[in-house]
């Protein structure tokens, strides 16, 4: 049995458990199934979006547990080396642009450089640009020639890309930009319907080959749907397409629809509970390669940003902009593989960890898995001289922690496997005796297991505490 009849049975299965679901709950309410579907239309939803939602935790469960992935932003505009949106910030006329593509001559397989770096930092998916905004293909397609194997590269990149990160183990994601400042009804589209219809028949053409001729995919990321509405994409069919050809992929929010998951772009928000959400970053602050852009971020950034995503309950998707010929420019090497060494002892603190009800601390990040709290204390408090006078710091190396619930019943480090002390009454844990040097970089995690539920709230112990003498004469 070949992919395509496996997935689809498993889709008609899913549907119908769909369908099966939908029909007990028009059956509790006392509806028949039509009036029940009227009932969603009224309320927004359409049966489609009945059918993502009836299998979204299914299909959302290994994304979940993932919790981070590599982005990889390559195309016509890494030649230029000026980050990706170079073609409209510099005005590149299209026939010059269009230069580009016979330049662009990438080393074979590049992408199992990519790959192995994502398995070396610990990233478990990968998303790579199908098609950006420049409107280039990197995959073989018969809708249009400005692909890459009529193009410079001769070859389909998208194709290398698949194999590769399916080598190393790590799910495949496919970005995909709506937004086309090279087709002809790219612009037009929008007041011209003839344009819409070819414009729209050549994107869901797309869509359609990039969904069909590599197997099973597990992420669709829709970019910028300018110019057009959701209607006037007819996203609600482009959605319903992928879903029949894909059935296990879960898609992103940038098509007009809701998806299955949101996509804060360069900051870190939560979605409200029970939505999934993912903030995507770039690792300098260019999506595509360039050359000048040297504000590379941290490792200890990185990994605090690993951990403020998952504390609340998302994922992060960074990104790496490679050089023309594929390479990965030496920084971002050099920092994903420092990531990646400290996820090798620290991984635990992240993969598969819930959203965690804890509040900010300038010194130290928090995760959670059950009743496990992680904190990540990135600035160590080293030898405080106040340990001398206040028995609060005794013995002089303690990592406190104000507001935390429930009653601790064991500390270590996840470094090291190393018990930690402590003592806790009902304002403050004091983790105790440990040692003056940090014993991790860039920072260290100490497992804690409580017998509930732990959260941090260090504000809602201050009109608990008793309060002394202050405004009162004695
Ligand atoms: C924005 C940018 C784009 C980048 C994307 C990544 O939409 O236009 O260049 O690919 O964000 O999220």
């Amino acid at each position: 049995m070949n992919w395509n009849e496996s997935t689809r049975r498993s889709f008609l299965k899913q549907f119908g458990a769909a369908g099966a679901m939908a029909m007990a709950a028009a059956k509790s309410e006392g509806l028949s199934l039509p009036a029940a579907q009227a009932a969603g239309a009224q309320s927004g939803t359409t049966p489609a979006d009945e059918r993502q939602a009836a299998t979204r935790a299914q299909r959302m469960q290994w994304w979940h547990e993932a919790k981070f992935g590599m982005f990889i932003h390559w195309g016509l505009y890494s030649v230029i080396g000026q980050h990706e949106w170079a073609k409209e910030v510099e005005g590149v006329p299209i026939p010059q642009y269009e230069i580009l593509a016979k330049h662009f001559k990438p080393k074979p397989n590049a992408a199992r450089d990519w790959a192995r770096l994502a398995k070396r930092a610990g990233q478990r998916y990968m998303v790579m640009t199908t098609k950006h905004h420049e409107g280039f293909c990197n995959f073989d397609t018969k809708l249009t020639n400005y692909n890459a194997v009529q193009q410079g590269p001769g070859r389909d990149l998208v194709r290398e890309y698949v194999e590769a990160a399916r080598a190393e183990g790590l799910r495949v994601g496919f970005y995909y930009s709506l937004m086309d400042w090279h087709h002809p009804d790219g612009a037009k589209c929008k007041t011209d319907e003839a344009a819409r219809r070819r414009f729209v028949d050549y994107t869901h053409g797309l869509i359609r080959e990039l969904m069909t001729n590599y197997g099973k995919i597990d992420v669709l990321w829709y970019d910028v749907d300018w110019p057009l509405t959701p209607e006037e994409w007819e996203s609600e069919k482009m959605n319903q397409m992928v879903f029949e050809l894909q059935p296990e992929i879960i898609v992103n929010n940038r098509n007009g629809l809701p998806g299955d998951f949101s996509t804060p772009e360069q900051h870190i928000t939560a979605s409200e509970a029970g939505r999934a959400w993912e903030t995507c970053m770039t690792l300098n602050d260019s999506w595509g390669f360039n050359r000048g852009d040297d504000a590379w971020k941290t490792p200890k950034e990185i990994v605090d940003n690993l951990a403020t995503v998952s504390k609340g309950g998302g994922n992060y998707l960074l990104n790496i902009g490679p050089e023309p010929d594929g390479s990965i420019p030496p920084q971002t090497i050099a920092v994903l593989e420092e990531v990646g060494r400290w996820l090798d002892t620290n991984g635990k603190a992240f993969y598969g960890t819930d959203r965690c009800n804890a509040g900010g601390n300038v010194n130290c990040n928090y995760t959670r898995r059950g009743n496990t709290l992680y904190i990540h204390q990135h600035f160590w408090p080293g030898h405080t001289p106040a340990a001398e006078w206040l028995s609060f710091y005794q013995p002089e190396v303690v990592v406190a922690i104000g507001g935390l619930k429930p009653k601790v019943l064991s500390a270590r480090l996840l470094k090291t496997g190393q018990k930690v002390d402590f003592t806790q009454d009902e304002f403050s844990v004091r983790f105790t005796g440990l040692p003056l040097v940090a014993p991790d970089q860039p920072a260290t995690v100490i497992e804690v297991e409580c017998d509930g539920e732990p959260t941090v709230n260090h504000a809602a112990m201050r009109p608990l505490w008793p309060r002394y003498k202050v405004g009162i004469s004695i």
